[in-house]
């Protein structure tokens, strides 16, 4: 097979990822993707660095036995965690660089809020790279622990009472710092953009860390001459390490234009 015919890797430690293979279809629409969400062991955000670790280099491995062309850690947690070099060789790219360029190019007041899992919070990741790049920023940061099982559970919608008072409880200090920029910085949030705009206000500018990824995705393809010369017809084909028919349930409020997409479950211990 041509390089330019091999498919695109992205992994996740669930459905969260899916955010950037919806970018990458509506980019790239005649590119194969093969996906990984690790059902089985979501949530990655409240592990140690050592299990992220561990984890994230099987997920890598997985997709290697696939002659991926590029890897997408489609995952705030292990991209903020994990150097790539740690991971192994070949075209790569998390979503923390991404994430930073897009809202230095957003904000106008250089007040930035970023959320986030813990281990990613904890990190400092996305606030010393926004630093760097806009000296003079203002970061407030937040963990919001309790928004990837929400995610992963399927309520997501702003009807969903919980949902919108747990989302109060992390959003309000960020509204009151008066950001005007807010990284989704984990990847499973923009399925919830809906109840987090509600809460911080239609004019904050929301930074989804998985569509940048996607588009940092395509970018890097054709710096690297790797973009397929098919314009449709890209074969989606997603894995998990739990029940594929969860991870249909779970996802299928997001998955609208990948419904085509095979969805096989996998052990990549
Ligand atoms: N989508 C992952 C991220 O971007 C979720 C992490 C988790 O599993 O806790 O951080």
């Amino acid at each position: 097979m041509t390089d330019r015919l091999r498919p695109i890797g992205v992994f996740d430690s669930g459905v969260g990822g899916l955010t950037t293979v919806r970018e990458l279809t509506r980019l790239l629409p005649g590119e194969d993707i093969i996906y990984l969400g690790d059902t089985a062991r979501v949530p990655y955000g409240t592990k140690s660095r050592e299990t992220i670790k561990r984890y994230a280099k099987q997920d890598f491995e997985f997709l290697k036995r696939f002659d991926v062309k590029l890897i997408v850690a489609a995952c705030g947690t292990v991209s903020s965690t994990v150097e790539p070099g740690e991971l192994g060789q070949g075209l790569y790219t998390g979503v923390i660089e991404p994430a930073v360029e897009a809202a230095v190019r957003a904000t106008v007041s250089k007040r930035i809020g970023i959320i986030g899992t813990s281990a990613t919070i904890r990190s400092g990741s996305y606030s010393s790279l926004i630093k760097r790049e806009l000296p003079g920023a203002v970061v407030v940061e937040k963990a919001c622990p309790m928004f990837v099982p929400l995610v992963e559970n399927g309520y997501t919608s702003r009807d969903c009472l919980p949902c919108v008072e747990i989302a109060r409880e992390y959003l309000l200090p960020l509204k009151e710092a008066g950001v005007d920029t807010l990284i989704l910085g984990c990847t499973h949030y923009p399925i919830i953009s809906d109840v987090i705009s509600m809460i911080m206000g239609s004019e904050v500018k929301l930074i989804s860390s998985g569509g940048e990824a996607g588009r940092r995705a395509v970018r890097l393809l054709s710096e690297n001459s790797l973009l397929s010369d098919k314009r449709e017809g890209g074969r989606v084909t997603l894995y998990c390490t739990d029940s594929p028919e969860l991870f249909r349930e779970n996802a299928r409020h997001f998955l609208e234009g990948l419904m085509d997409a095979d969805i096989i479950g996998c052990s990549i211990e």
